[in-house]
């Protein structure tokens, strides 16, 4: 297997005076509430995980859960206390201050939670202006804004001033100035949360096709389940800046490593997250005509599969029949599942 893009080793933040010193002195176990006790808060607390290349992590969690910690640590906005973070083998705490700009500008793409625009630059300019510090004269940089402007729907308005934009066509530009880099990783911290819920899936079913195409390492934020269901490889789920579970979304429905896990996932809609082979049943009697791929998502097939009487054979990627789906099968998981299958 190729070297994962990043990589964090026991990862923890901690604010306040003596973090550095509490941290040595506890050995690794870090106790929210005693720190606090004494003064410290915790952001991130022991956080060890990879993202390969072409991944999307997508991170949850509540408010104050240390989603924007994490983020900042990794992008070396802030210095973690403890632990190790590497960028494509490269350790990033090692860095200098000239690597880790040129890390920055070429290497990695941000979109921030607050919109952080040059309040006295117009829209295009705002986008233009990562290129054109790039070295990228002000024509081209000026013309491939413009593409950005347009991909983010907000043509017409290239010449306004932050200040006379809506929070979410704010946000927008924020998206289109760090797609006009193209980063190899790009980290993104809920870029969508103040967008309505039409231009939200809208942005979200682009940023699918452009991944499809672009194929980035991605560390994305959000505090909504299905949006992370939408576009996650991996979803952490994290409380307390502890990384709770990290897994496939249909593993953290299926297989909640914790009590935590478990309570957020039990309103997740299952046909969202399931495939048929995670449900179907090794009996091949009885049959009907009818065959679904094991690999299809229940939601994408379970209409289909309710009209018929009979079990529905399931097929392998070389069309061979391995197993069944019955339809009272896909009744129970659609609407059985959420509260009290457990
Ligand atoms: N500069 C700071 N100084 C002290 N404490 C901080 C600082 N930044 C963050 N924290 C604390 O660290 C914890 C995690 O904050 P963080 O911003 O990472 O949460 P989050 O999961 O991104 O939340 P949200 O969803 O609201 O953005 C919180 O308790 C927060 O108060
Ligand atoms: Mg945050």
């Amino acid at each position: 297997m190729s070297e994962p893009v990043i990589k964090c080793e026991n990862v923890y933040k901690i604010f306040g005076a003596n973090a550095q010193k509490m941290l040595q002195d506890s050995n690794g176990n870090v106790d929210a509430k005693t720190f606090q006790e004494n003064g410290c808060i915790v952001g991130v607390n022991n956080a060890s995980f990879e993202v390969s290349k072409g991944e999307m992590l997508v991170v949850m969690g509540l408010s104050g859960s240390g989603k924007s910690t994490l983020l900042r640590c990794i992008s070396r906005l802030t210095d973690a206390t403890g632990g190790k973070i590497f960028i494509e083998g490269q350790d990033l705490l090692q860095l200098n201050n000239k690597d880790l700009i040129n890390l920055r500008r070429n290497k990695m793409g941000m979109v921030f939670q607050s919109f952080a625009l040059l309040p006295h630059k117009t829209v295009v300019e705002n986008i233009a202006f990562p290129l054109q510090i790039k070295g990228i004269k002000t024509e081209d940089s000026i013309s491939k804004a413009m593409d950005m402007v347009k991909l983010v729907g907000l043509d017409g308005r290239e010449n306004y001033f932050p200040r006379e934009l809506s929070g979410g066509q704010q946000q927008r530009v924020g998206i289109a100035r760090s797609l006009a880099v193209e980063p190899d990783i790009w980290f993104l911290d809920e870029p969508f949360s103040a967008l309505d819920p039409l231009i939200r899936k809208e942005m979200q079913d682009e940023f699918l096709r452009l991944q499809d195409k672009l194929q980035k390492t991605i560390m994305f934020i959000t505090h909504d389940f299905d949006e992370a269901l939408k576009l996650a490889d991996r979803i952490a789920i994290m409380k307390d800046g502890i990384i709770e579970q990290l897994d496939t979304p249909a593993n953290i429905v299926l297989k909640p490593a914790t009590e935590y896990v478990r309570k957020f996932t039990e309103e997740v809609p299952r046909e969202k997250v399931l495939l048929i082979k995670d449900v179907m049943e090794s009996s091949k009697d009885n049959l009907g005509d009818l065959k679904v791929s094991k690999d299809e998502i229940i939601e994408s097939v379970a209409e289909k599969i309710l009209t018929q009487e009979k079990p529905v054979a399931v097929i392998n990627e070389n069309n061979e029949i391995i197993g069944s789906i019955n339809p009272t099968k896909i009744i129970n998981t659609v609407f059985g599942g959420r509260k009290n299958n457990n």
